[in-house]
Protein backbone atom coordinates (compact mmCIF):
# COMPACT_ATOMS: atom_id res chain seq x y z
CA UNK A 1 0.00 0.00 0.00
CA UNK A 2 2.73 2.12 0.73
CA UNK A 3 4.68 1.62 -2.03
CA UNK A 4 1.82 2.39 -4.51
CA UNK A 5 1.11 5.34 -2.44
CA UNK A 6 4.00 7.11 -2.95
CA UNK A 7 4.43 6.07 -6.35
CA UNK A 8 0.32 7.68 -7.29
CA UNK A 9 1.17 10.81 -5.81
CA UNK A 10 4.89 11.35 -6.30
CA UNK A 11 4.89 15.35 -6.52
CA UNK A 12 3.22 15.87 -3.12
CA UNK A 13 2.94 12.41 -1.45
CA UNK A 14 3.43 13.33 2.73
CA UNK A 15 0.33 14.80 2.38
CA UNK A 16 -1.83 12.18 1.55
CA UNK A 17 -2.92 8.95 3.24
CA UNK A 18 -4.37 6.89 0.25
CA UNK A 19 -3.15 6.31 -3.33
CA UNK A 20 -5.51 7.43 -6.06
CA UNK A 21 -7.44 4.80 -8.12
CA UNK A 22 -5.76 4.12 -11.49
CA UNK A 23 -9.33 5.81 -12.93
CA UNK A 24 -8.87 8.74 -11.33
CA UNK A 25 -5.27 8.98 -12.41
CA UNK A 26 -5.64 8.63 -16.16
CA UNK A 27 -8.77 11.18 -15.37
CA UNK A 28 -6.72 13.66 -13.74
CA UNK A 29 -3.47 13.06 -15.80
CA UNK A 30 -2.33 14.98 -18.75
CA UNK A 31 0.89 14.11 -19.71
CA UNK A 32 -0.36 11.88 -22.42
CA UNK A 33 -1.47 15.05 -23.92
CA UNK A 34 1.13 17.70 -22.69
CA UNK A 35 3.88 15.83 -23.56
CA UNK A 36 4.05 17.85 -26.50
CA UNK A 37 4.82 20.94 -24.02
CA UNK A 38 8.31 19.52 -23.48
CA UNK A 39 10.65 21.67 -24.86
CA UNK A 40 8.56 25.06 -24.00
CA UNK A 41 8.88 23.85 -20.68
CA UNK A 42 12.44 23.52 -20.41
CA UNK A 43 13.09 26.42 -22.05
CA UNK A 44 11.08 27.86 -19.49
CA UNK A 45 13.06 26.12 -16.40
CA UNK A 46 16.25 27.20 -18.19
CA UNK A 47 15.15 30.74 -18.05
CA UNK A 48 13.82 30.29 -15.04
CA UNK A 49 17.02 28.57 -13.45
CA UNK A 50 19.39 31.29 -14.54
CA UNK A 51 17.39 34.30 -13.12
CA UNK A 52 17.37 32.18 -9.71
CA UNK A 53 20.93 32.35 -9.77
CA UNK A 54 21.32 35.75 -10.82
CA UNK A 55 19.60 36.94 -7.63
CA UNK A 56 21.62 34.34 -6.15
CA UNK A 57 19.01 31.90 -5.06
CA UNK A 58 20.64 29.02 -5.95
CA UNK A 59 24.54 28.19 -6.93
CA UNK A 60 26.63 28.91 -10.38
CA UNK A 61 27.14 25.49 -9.92
CA UNK A 62 23.19 24.26 -9.35
CA UNK A 63 22.80 26.53 -12.35
CA UNK A 64 25.26 24.18 -14.91
CA UNK A 65 23.92 21.47 -13.58
CA UNK A 66 20.47 21.95 -14.34
CA UNK A 67 21.16 23.10 -17.53
CA UNK A 68 23.06 20.04 -18.19
CA UNK A 69 20.20 18.28 -16.81
CA UNK A 70 17.58 19.62 -18.98
CA UNK A 71 20.04 19.43 -21.89
CA UNK A 72 20.02 15.87 -21.80
CA UNK A 73 16.65 15.33 -21.06
CA UNK A 74 15.33 17.61 -24.09
CA UNK A 75 17.89 15.01 -26.23
CA UNK A 76 16.09 12.08 -24.55
CA UNK A 77 12.84 13.33 -25.27
CA UNK A 78 14.11 14.44 -29.33
CA UNK A 79 15.56 11.28 -29.36
CA UNK A 80 11.84 9.58 -28.41
CA UNK A 81 13.73 7.58 -25.17
CA UNK A 82 12.42 9.61 -22.65
CA UNK A 83 10.15 7.38 -20.04
CA UNK A 84 6.76 9.49 -19.77
CA UNK A 85 4.57 8.40 -16.60
CA UNK A 86 1.33 8.47 -15.98
CA UNK A 87 2.59 8.46 -12.40
CA UNK A 88 4.47 11.69 -12.58
CA UNK A 89 0.77 13.20 -13.77
CA UNK A 90 2.26 16.25 -16.37
CA UNK A 91 5.11 17.08 -18.38
CA UNK A 92 6.18 19.44 -15.48
CA UNK A 93 6.44 16.82 -12.81
CA UNK A 94 7.77 14.43 -15.49
CA UNK A 95 10.75 16.27 -16.66
CA UNK A 96 11.44 17.78 -12.78
CA UNK A 97 11.42 14.17 -11.83
CA UNK A 98 14.07 13.09 -14.24
CA UNK A 99 16.14 16.14 -13.62
CA UNK A 100 16.50 15.12 -10.07
CA UNK A 101 17.38 11.25 -10.65
CA UNK A 102 20.10 12.67 -13.28
CA UNK A 103 21.31 15.73 -10.89
CA UNK A 104 20.36 15.04 -7.35
CA UNK A 105 19.34 18.08 -4.89
CA UNK A 106 20.05 21.12 -8.03
CA UNK A 107 16.99 19.37 -9.56
CA UNK A 108 15.02 19.78 -6.41
CA UNK A 109 15.80 23.59 -6.22
CA UNK A 110 14.58 24.44 -9.40
CA UNK A 111 10.87 24.67 -8.58
CA UNK A 112 12.26 27.91 -5.83
CA UNK A 113 9.71 30.74 -6.33
CA UNK A 114 7.18 28.88 -8.84
CA UNK A 115 4.44 26.75 -9.47
CA UNK A 116 3.39 24.57 -11.80
CA UNK A 117 0.71 27.07 -12.51
CA UNK A 118 2.70 30.07 -13.38
CA UNK A 119 4.51 27.08 -15.17
CA UNK A 120 2.27 26.02 -17.58
CA UNK A 121 0.87 29.49 -18.36
CA UNK A 122 4.22 29.78 -19.57
CA UNK A 123 4.74 26.62 -21.55
CA UNK A 124 1.56 27.88 -23.23
CA UNK A 125 2.18 31.09 -24.49
CA UNK A 126 5.56 30.27 -25.44
CA UNK A 127 3.61 27.51 -27.29
CA UNK A 128 1.09 29.65 -28.85
CA UNK A 129 3.89 31.84 -29.81
CA UNK A 130 5.39 29.81 -31.79
CA UNK A 131 2.77 28.06 -33.48
CA UNK A 132 1.56 31.94 -34.24
CA UNK A 133 4.78 32.07 -36.09
CA UNK A 134 4.49 28.30 -38.22
CA UNK A 135 0.59 29.42 -38.98
CA UNK A 136 2.21 32.82 -40.42
CA UNK A 137 4.22 30.89 -42.67
CA UNK A 138 1.52 28.50 -43.95
CA UNK A 139 -0.45 31.34 -44.61
CA UNK A 140 2.47 33.20 -46.62
CA UNK A 141 2.90 30.00 -48.32
CA UNK A 142 -0.53 29.79 -49.08
CA UNK A 143 -0.71 33.53 -49.97
CA UNK A 144 1.65 33.20 -52.77
CA UNK A 145 0.24 29.88 -54.22
CA UNK A 146 -3.15 32.28 -54.98
CA UNK A 147 -1.14 35.25 -56.16
CA UNK A 148 0.65 33.08 -58.41
CA UNK A 149 -2.57 32.02 -60.34
CA UNK A 150 -4.01 35.06 -59.95
CA UNK A 151 -1.49 35.91 -61.77
CA UNK A 152 -1.61 33.91 -64.45
CA UNK A 153 -5.80 34.42 -64.28
CA UNK A 154 -5.12 38.33 -64.19
CA UNK A 155 -7.58 38.26 -67.68
CA UNK A 156 -9.60 34.78 -67.32
CA UNK A 157 -13.07 35.71 -67.55
CA UNK A 158 -15.56 33.80 -65.18
CA UNK A 159 -18.86 34.92 -64.22
CA UNK A 160 -19.23 36.29 -60.65
CA UNK A 161 -21.99 35.10 -58.30
CA UNK A 162 -24.39 36.71 -56.02
CA UNK A 163 -27.33 34.69 -54.87
CA UNK A 164 -25.37 31.84 -56.76
CA UNK A 165 -26.64 33.56 -59.87
CA UNK A 166 -24.85 34.89 -62.74
CA UNK A 167 -24.33 38.55 -61.96
CA UNK A 168 -21.39 40.03 -63.82
CA UNK A 169 -18.25 39.45 -65.23
CA UNK A 170 -15.10 39.40 -63.06
CA UNK A 171 -11.89 37.83 -63.65
CA UNK A 172 -10.47 34.87 -62.03
CA UNK A 173 -7.42 36.79 -60.20
CA UNK A 174 -9.58 39.00 -58.88
CA UNK A 175 -11.99 36.53 -57.51
CA UNK A 176 -8.36 34.94 -56.27
CA UNK A 177 -7.12 37.72 -54.65
CA UNK A 178 -10.80 37.94 -52.21
CA UNK A 179 -8.78 35.09 -50.91
CA UNK A 180 -6.09 36.44 -50.25
CA UNK A 181 -7.53 39.50 -48.34
CA UNK A 182 -9.26 37.41 -46.54
CA UNK A 183 -5.76 35.06 -45.50
CA UNK A 184 -4.21 38.47 -45.37
CA UNK A 185 -6.48 39.58 -42.28
CA UNK A 186 -5.96 36.29 -40.71
CA UNK A 187 -2.36 37.28 -40.58
CA UNK A 188 -3.03 40.76 -38.65
CA UNK A 189 -5.32 38.71 -36.60
CA UNK A 190 -2.70 36.40 -35.35
CA UNK A 191 -0.01 39.70 -34.86
CA UNK A 192 -2.99 40.69 -32.97
CA UNK A 193 -2.98 38.03 -30.24
CA UNK A 194 0.55 37.11 -30.77
CA UNK A 195 1.20 40.80 -28.52
CA UNK A 196 -1.37 40.24 -25.75
CA UNK A 197 0.08 36.40 -25.94
CA UNK A 198 3.76 37.70 -25.24
CA UNK A 199 3.58 38.31 -21.84
CA UNK A 200 5.35 36.43 -19.03
CA UNK A 201 3.08 35.23 -16.31
CA UNK A 202 6.56 33.63 -14.12
CA UNK A 203 6.75 34.53 -10.99
CA UNK A 204 2.73 34.96 -10.31
CA UNK A 205 3.80 30.99 -8.78
CA UNK A 206 0.68 29.82 -7.10
CA UNK A 207 -1.35 32.67 -7.31
CA UNK A 208 -0.42 35.54 -5.32
CA UNK A 209 3.33 35.88 -6.02
CA UNK A 210 6.26 34.78 -4.49
CA UNK A 211 8.26 36.26 -1.42
CA UNK A 212 11.47 35.32 -2.92
CA UNK A 213 13.63 38.18 -4.38
CA UNK A 214 12.90 37.78 -8.16
CA UNK A 215 13.47 39.20 -11.06
CA UNK A 216 10.71 38.52 -13.36
CA UNK A 217 11.78 41.96 -16.12
CA UNK A 218 14.73 39.24 -16.85
CA UNK A 219 13.34 36.29 -16.77
CA UNK A 220 10.78 37.81 -19.73
CA UNK A 221 13.61 39.08 -21.48
CA UNK A 222 15.36 35.92 -21.91
CA UNK A 223 12.54 34.35 -22.85
CA UNK A 224 12.12 36.99 -25.81
CA UNK A 225 8.80 38.40 -24.36
CA UNK A 226 7.53 41.59 -24.28
CA UNK A 227 6.59 42.06 -20.85
CA UNK A 228 5.54 40.83 -17.62
CA UNK A 229 1.87 39.98 -16.51
CA UNK A 230 1.13 42.34 -14.02
CA UNK A 231 -1.46 40.44 -12.10
CA UNK A 232 -0.37 37.61 -10.72
CA UNK A 233 -3.80 36.08 -10.53
CA UNK A 234 -4.43 37.22 -13.55
CA UNK A 235 -1.30 35.66 -14.25
CA UNK A 236 -2.25 32.28 -13.57
CA UNK A 237 -5.72 31.73 -14.89
CA UNK A 238 -5.76 33.47 -17.79
CA UNK A 239 -6.61 31.97 -21.27
CA UNK A 240 -7.85 34.49 -23.16
CA UNK A 241 -5.18 34.19 -25.55
CA UNK A 242 -5.99 30.62 -25.80
CA UNK A 243 -9.22 31.39 -26.95
CA UNK A 244 -7.93 34.45 -29.30
CA UNK A 245 -5.96 31.80 -30.53
CA UNK A 246 -8.49 29.44 -31.29
CA UNK A 247 -10.67 32.31 -32.81
CA UNK A 248 -7.67 32.86 -35.23
CA UNK A 249 -7.85 29.27 -36.40
CA UNK A 250 -11.56 29.09 -36.81
CA UNK A 251 -11.86 32.23 -38.80
CA UNK A 252 -8.72 30.43 -41.05
CA UNK A 253 -11.07 27.73 -41.26
CA UNK A 254 -14.14 29.55 -42.39
CA UNK A 255 -12.07 30.84 -45.07
CA UNK A 256 -11.07 27.82 -46.09
CA UNK A 257 -14.48 26.37 -46.02
CA UNK A 258 -15.96 29.04 -48.34
CA UNK A 259 -13.03 28.43 -50.73
CA UNK A 260 -13.51 24.72 -50.25
CA UNK A 261 -17.39 24.91 -51.33
CA UNK A 262 -16.06 26.78 -54.37
CA UNK A 263 -13.79 24.55 -55.25
CA UNK A 264 -15.84 21.57 -54.71
CA UNK A 265 -19.15 23.17 -57.28
CA UNK A 266 -16.14 24.10 -59.60
CA UNK A 267 -15.24 21.13 -59.80
CA UNK A 268 -18.53 19.20 -60.43
CA UNK A 269 -18.61 17.97 -63.85
CA UNK A 270 -21.97 20.67 -64.25
CA UNK A 271 -19.93 23.58 -63.35
CA UNK A 272 -16.52 22.35 -64.94
CA UNK A 273 -14.77 25.21 -64.10
CA UNK A 274 -11.59 23.65 -62.73
CA UNK A 275 -9.92 20.48 -62.10
CA UNK A 276 -7.94 19.49 -58.88
CA UNK A 277 -4.44 17.36 -59.13
CA UNK A 278 -4.98 13.30 -58.69
CA UNK A 279 -3.53 13.46 -55.76
CA UNK A 280 -6.00 15.78 -53.90
CA UNK A 281 -8.94 13.50 -54.81
CA UNK A 282 -10.01 9.72 -54.48
CA UNK A 283 -12.05 7.76 -56.55
CA UNK A 284 -15.38 5.24 -55.46
CA UNK A 285 -14.96 1.90 -54.15
CA UNK A 286 -18.52 1.33 -56.65
CA UNK A 287 -18.21 3.63 -59.19
CA UNK A 288 -15.00 3.51 -61.28
CA UNK A 289 -15.68 7.13 -63.18
CA UNK A 290 -15.29 9.16 -60.20
CA UNK A 291 -13.13 11.84 -58.88
CA UNK A 292 -14.32 13.40 -55.64
CA UNK A 293 -12.70 16.74 -54.17
CA UNK A 294 -11.59 14.37 -50.98
CA UNK A 295 -9.12 17.67 -49.56
CA UNK A 296 -11.92 20.17 -49.96
CA UNK A 297 -14.40 18.35 -48.87
CA UNK A 298 -12.58 17.59 -45.58
CA UNK A 299 -11.50 21.17 -45.21
CA UNK A 300 -14.93 22.42 -45.31
CA UNK A 301 -15.77 19.40 -42.63
CA UNK A 302 -12.76 20.26 -40.53
CA UNK A 303 -13.75 24.03 -39.81
CA UNK A 304 -16.21 22.23 -37.73
CA UNK A 305 -14.37 20.52 -35.20
CA UNK A 306 -12.39 24.34 -34.75
CA UNK A 307 -15.09 25.79 -33.69
CA UNK A 308 -16.14 23.18 -31.78
CA UNK A 309 -12.83 23.80 -29.80
CA UNK A 310 -13.23 27.83 -29.62
CA UNK A 311 -16.43 26.82 -28.22
CA UNK A 312 -15.29 24.26 -25.83
CA UNK A 313 -12.68 26.84 -24.76
CA UNK A 314 -15.21 29.82 -24.24
CA UNK A 315 -17.20 27.41 -21.88
CA UNK A 316 -14.31 26.55 -19.90
CA UNK A 317 -13.22 29.47 -18.90
CA UNK A 318 -16.90 31.42 -18.23
CA UNK A 319 -17.43 29.62 -14.84
CA UNK A 320 -14.11 29.86 -13.10
CA UNK A 321 -13.70 32.11 -10.16
CA UNK A 322 -10.13 33.27 -9.62
CA UNK A 323 -7.41 31.97 -9.95
CA UNK A 324 -5.65 28.49 -11.06
CA UNK A 325 -8.60 25.92 -11.42
CA UNK A 326 -7.73 22.26 -12.79
CA UNK A 327 -10.37 23.26 -15.00
CA UNK A 328 -7.54 24.55 -16.86
CA UNK A 329 -5.75 21.74 -17.66
CA UNK A 330 -8.61 21.20 -20.61
CA UNK A 331 -7.30 23.78 -22.41
CA UNK A 332 -4.71 22.11 -24.07
CA UNK A 333 -6.56 19.46 -26.55
CA UNK A 334 -8.68 21.97 -27.70
CA UNK A 335 -5.73 24.63 -28.42
CA UNK A 336 -3.50 21.49 -29.95
CA UNK A 337 -5.91 20.39 -32.57
CA UNK A 338 -7.24 23.36 -33.82
CA UNK A 339 -3.83 24.45 -34.24
CA UNK A 340 -3.01 20.98 -35.98
CA UNK A 341 -6.29 21.29 -37.89
CA UNK A 342 -5.27 24.91 -39.32
CA UNK A 343 -1.62 24.18 -39.65
CA UNK A 344 -2.17 21.16 -42.24
CA UNK A 345 -5.28 22.18 -43.87
CA UNK A 346 -2.84 25.49 -44.94
CA UNK A 347 -0.38 23.41 -46.09
CA UNK A 348 -2.27 20.98 -48.11
CA UNK A 349 -4.03 23.88 -49.61
CA UNK A 350 -1.13 25.89 -50.78
CA UNK A 351 0.65 22.64 -52.78
CA UNK A 352 -3.38 22.28 -54.06
CA UNK A 353 -4.06 25.68 -55.29
CA UNK A 354 -0.96 25.62 -57.33
CA UNK A 355 -1.70 22.35 -58.93
CA UNK A 356 -5.79 24.07 -59.82
CA UNK A 357 -6.05 23.84 -63.40
CA UNK A 358 -8.32 26.21 -64.82
CA UNK A 359 -10.60 25.69 -67.65
CA UNK A 360 -10.74 29.17 -69.36
CA UNK A 361 -13.12 28.40 -72.28
CA UNK A 362 -15.81 26.78 -70.22
CA UNK A 363 -15.53 29.92 -66.98
CA UNK A 364 -15.71 32.27 -69.87
CA UNK A 365 -18.65 31.39 -71.44
CA UNK A 366 -20.48 30.67 -68.10
CA UNK A 367 -19.84 34.31 -68.06
CA UNK A 368 -21.96 35.20 -70.66
CA UNK A 369 -25.15 33.08 -68.83
CA UNK A 370 -27.47 34.89 -67.11
CA UNK A 371 -26.81 38.64 -68.82
CA UNK A 372 -23.80 39.32 -66.89
CA UNK A 373 -23.04 42.28 -69.46
CA UNK A 374 -26.77 43.60 -68.12
CA UNK A 375 -25.65 46.60 -66.07
CA UNK A 376 -23.28 47.50 -68.33
CA UNK A 377 -25.68 48.30 -70.84
CA UNK A 378 -27.21 50.23 -68.25
CA UNK A 379 -24.15 52.02 -67.21
CA UNK A 380 -23.61 52.93 -71.00
CA UNK A 381 -27.04 54.70 -71.26
CA UNK A 382 -26.22 56.60 -68.13
CA UNK A 383 -23.38 57.96 -69.77
CA UNK A 384 -25.04 58.94 -72.33
CA UNK A 385 -27.73 60.77 -70.35
CA UNK A 386 -30.52 58.80 -69.57
CA UNK A 387 -32.10 58.77 -65.83
CA UNK A 388 -30.16 55.25 -63.80
CA UNK A 389 -33.56 54.02 -62.99
CA UNK A 390 -34.85 54.78 -67.29
CA UNK A 391 -32.15 52.60 -68.01
CA UNK A 392 -32.58 49.96 -65.77
CA UNK A 393 -36.12 49.64 -67.24
CA UNK A 394 -34.77 49.76 -70.75
CA UNK A 395 -32.07 46.81 -70.07
CA UNK A 396 -34.53 45.19 -68.43
CA UNK A 397 -37.42 45.05 -71.27
CA UNK A 398 -34.25 43.77 -73.87
CA UNK A 399 -33.52 41.32 -71.15
CA UNK A 400 -36.76 40.08 -71.30
CA UNK A 401 -36.53 39.91 -75.51
CA UNK A 402 -33.37 37.98 -75.15
CA UNK A 403 -34.79 35.46 -73.05
CA UNK A 404 -37.57 35.40 -75.32
CA UNK A 405 -35.59 34.59 -78.51
CA UNK A 406 -32.45 32.59 -76.49
CA UNK A 407 -30.08 35.51 -77.39
CA UNK A 408 -27.23 37.19 -75.54
CA UNK A 409 -27.49 40.81 -75.30
CA UNK A 410 -24.12 41.24 -77.19
CA UNK A 411 -25.75 38.98 -79.81
CA UNK A 412 -28.68 41.17 -80.64
CA UNK A 413 -27.57 43.81 -83.72
CA UNK A 414 -27.50 47.08 -83.56
CA UNK A 415 -31.09 48.12 -85.02
CA UNK A 416 -32.65 45.54 -82.74
CA UNK A 417 -31.04 47.27 -79.27
CA UNK A 418 -32.00 50.24 -80.32
CA UNK A 419 -35.31 49.34 -80.30
CA UNK A 420 -35.04 49.49 -76.69
CA UNK A 421 -33.53 52.97 -76.46
CA UNK A 422 -32.19 55.42 -79.35
CA UNK A 423 -29.91 56.68 -77.44
CA UNK A 424 -27.44 53.42 -78.28
CA UNK A 425 -25.09 53.34 -80.99
CA UNK A 426 -22.25 51.23 -82.38
CA UNK A 427 -19.82 51.66 -79.61
CA UNK A 428 -22.67 49.78 -77.37
CA UNK A 429 -21.01 46.46 -78.63
CA UNK A 430 -17.39 47.44 -76.18
CA UNK A 431 -19.51 47.01 -73.17
CA UNK A 432 -21.18 44.16 -73.90
CA UNK A 433 -18.41 41.89 -74.07
CA UNK A 434 -17.08 40.54 -71.14
CA UNK A 435 -13.65 41.67 -71.61
CA UNK A 436 -15.36 45.40 -71.59
CA UNK A 437 -17.01 45.12 -68.61
CA UNK A 438 -14.34 43.88 -66.61
CA UNK A 439 -11.62 46.05 -67.84
CA UNK A 440 -14.24 49.04 -67.16
CA UNK A 441 -13.74 48.27 -63.22
CA UNK A 442 -10.54 49.91 -63.38
CA UNK A 443 -10.37 51.88 -59.54
CA UNK A 444 -8.93 50.17 -56.40
CA UNK A 445 -10.52 46.83 -55.69
CA UNK A 446 -12.60 46.63 -59.07
CA UNK A 447 -11.93 43.45 -61.38
CA UNK A 448 -10.17 44.77 -64.00
CA UNK A 449 -6.76 42.81 -65.06
CA UNK A 450 -4.64 46.16 -64.60
CA UNK A 451 -6.00 46.41 -61.05
CA UNK A 452 -5.35 42.72 -60.19
CA UNK A 453 -2.21 43.18 -61.14
CA UNK A 454 -1.09 46.43 -58.82
CA UNK A 455 -3.50 44.47 -56.25
CA UNK A 456 -0.88 41.62 -57.04
CA UNK A 457 2.07 43.66 -56.58
CA UNK A 458 0.67 45.54 -53.52
CA UNK A 459 0.86 42.07 -51.72
CA UNK A 460 3.98 40.52 -52.94
CA UNK A 461 5.81 43.65 -51.38
CA UNK A 462 3.63 43.16 -48.38
CA UNK A 463 2.17 46.32 -48.15
N1 LIG B 1 -1.31 19.92 -15.72
C1 LIG B 1 -1.73 21.17 -15.16
C2 LIG B 1 -2.44 22.00 -16.24
O1 LIG B 1 -2.41 21.66 -17.34
C3 LIG B 1 -0.57 21.92 -14.62
C4 LIG B 1 -0.90 22.85 -13.52
C5 LIG B 1 -1.36 22.06 -12.35
N2 LIG B 1 -1.52 22.86 -11.22
C6 LIG B 1 -2.14 22.40 -10.11
N3 LIG B 1 -2.22 23.19 -9.13
N4 LIG B 1 -2.70 21.22 -10.09
O2 LIG B 1 -3.03 23.01 -15.98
Amino acid sequence: MTEQFSKKNEGWSGRFSEPVSALVQRYTGSVFFDQRLAVFDIQGSLAHAEMLAHVGLITAQDLQDIERGLEQIREEIQAGQFQWSLDLEDVHLNIEKRLTDLIGDAGKRLHTARSRNDQVATDIRLWVRHTIDELHQALGALKTALLDQADQHAETIMPGFTHLQVAQPVTLGHHLLAYVEMFSRDETRLADCRRRANVLPLGAAALAGTSYPIDRARVAKTLGFDGVCQNSLDAVSDRDFAIEFTACCALIMTHISRFSEELILWMTPRVGFIDLADRFCTGSSIMPQKKNPDVPELARGKSGRVYGHLMALLTLMKGQPLAYNKDNQEDKEPLFDAADTALDTLRIFADMVAGIQVKKDVMRSAAFEGYSTATDLADYLVKKGLPFRDAHEAVARAVKAGVGSGKDLSEFSLTELQVFSALIGPDVFDVLRVEGSVAARSHIGGTAPDQVRSQIQRHRNGS
